[in-house]
């Protein structure tokens, strides 16, 4: 099946680049959003980018305008009923999920793939909420942040995935020009299996005032050639997103090393979420990463 029409649930820092890359791909992409402001904030951080490339000579006008024509906003799941591939990226919760997937199931077509950014949750903890046919047809579509520049996805199959979906899959992410890996339906894939207790390791540093926040990046980014080191990075995911996912990852394997530290939740419930909030392990103005914060 070749992947034209994309739906994707959630307009935040993962969807947006998500509908982004889908259009700028040639997809007509519908994204759903959970009300009008955040629809309209999603739909702007799309627009900006495409601003800015223009700008810089990266694309044309008219390119632009092709990728605006294919980009649609909604409020409605019924929207999404004409794709033929549905990604979730809504937050880290299993509650907001099973929800997302229920309404998913019901709008789309029999043939669409139903497909889960999720960075942590098992995907088949999702199938009870789907009808028995979908389920060769659901998968994980594992997007890194940003996804725009970020060239990986995981696809992750569940022991019912079959091999048709699999193709399929490969081949939106190649449309994309991203390259695809084959990951298991184990909590954290490949990748956050190896980079959260990594993450977590530096903010327990930071907490125990190994060194200052600046230095442990400054350390990591020049010590391993790191493009950036692990407190501005946990920064940039959200550190609400690393709490959820920690948790979860704890309560799948029990491993010390998956244990989210005090510092993590302490800063979450101050609303120190890191970049998207203004504020984390340092002080942002939108895209600019400004001085680190106190602990
Ligand atoms: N942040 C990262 O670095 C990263 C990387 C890979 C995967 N992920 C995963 O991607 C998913 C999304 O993460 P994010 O960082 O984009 O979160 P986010 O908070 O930036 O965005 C989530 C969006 O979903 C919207 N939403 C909530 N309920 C909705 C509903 N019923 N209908 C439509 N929209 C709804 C919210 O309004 C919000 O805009 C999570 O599962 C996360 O684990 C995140």
């Amino acid at each position: 099946m070749d992947i034209q029409r994309v739906g994707i649930v959630g307009c935040g820092l993962m969807g947006s680049g998500i509908a982004q890359c889908a259009a700028e791909a040639g997809c007509e992409v519908w994204v759903k959003e959970a009300d009008e402001s955040l629809l309209a904030r999603g739909l702007a951080r799309i627009s900006g980018a495409w601003e800015r490339a223009e700008g810089k000579g990266k694309i044309t006008g008219e390119q632009r305008n092709a990728f605006i024509a294919r980009l649609h906003g909604t409020l409605a799941f019924a929207d999404l009923a004409g794709c033929d591939l549905a990604v979730e990226a809504v937050p880290e919760r299993m509650d907001l999920k099973l929800e997302t997937f229920a309404e998913l199931d019901k709008v789309l077509g029999a043939h669409a793939v139903l497909c889960t950014n999720t960075s942590s949750l098992t995907v088949a903890h999702l199938s009870p909420v789907l009808s028995p046919e979908r389920l060769p047809r659901l998968a994980g579509l594992h997007f890194f942040n940003p996804v725009p520049a970020m060239p990986l996805v995981e696809i992750v199959r569940t022991l019912a995935t079959d091999g048709d979906t699999l193709a399929a899959l490969k081949g939106f992410v190649q449309r994309l020009g991203k390259t695809a890996v084959l990951a298991p339906d184990a909590p954290g894939f490949v990748v956050n299996r190896l980079l959260v207790p990594y993450l977590l390791d530096a903010l327990r540093c930071a907490e125990q005032k190994l060194a200052t926040v600046e230095d442990i990046d400054t350390a990591m980014k020049l010590g391993c050639g790191h493009p950036m080191g692990p407190l501005h990075l946990s920064d940039f995911i959200g550190l609400d997103t690393m709490q959820s996912v920690a948790d979860v990852m704890f309560e799948a394997f029990g491993e010390p090393r998956f244990k989210a530290p005090s510092i993590l939740r302490q800063l979450v419930a101050a609303g120190r979420l890191g970049r998207k909030s203004g504020a984390g392990f340092y002080r942002w103005e939108g895209e600019k990463r400004l001085e680190a914060l106190p602990l």
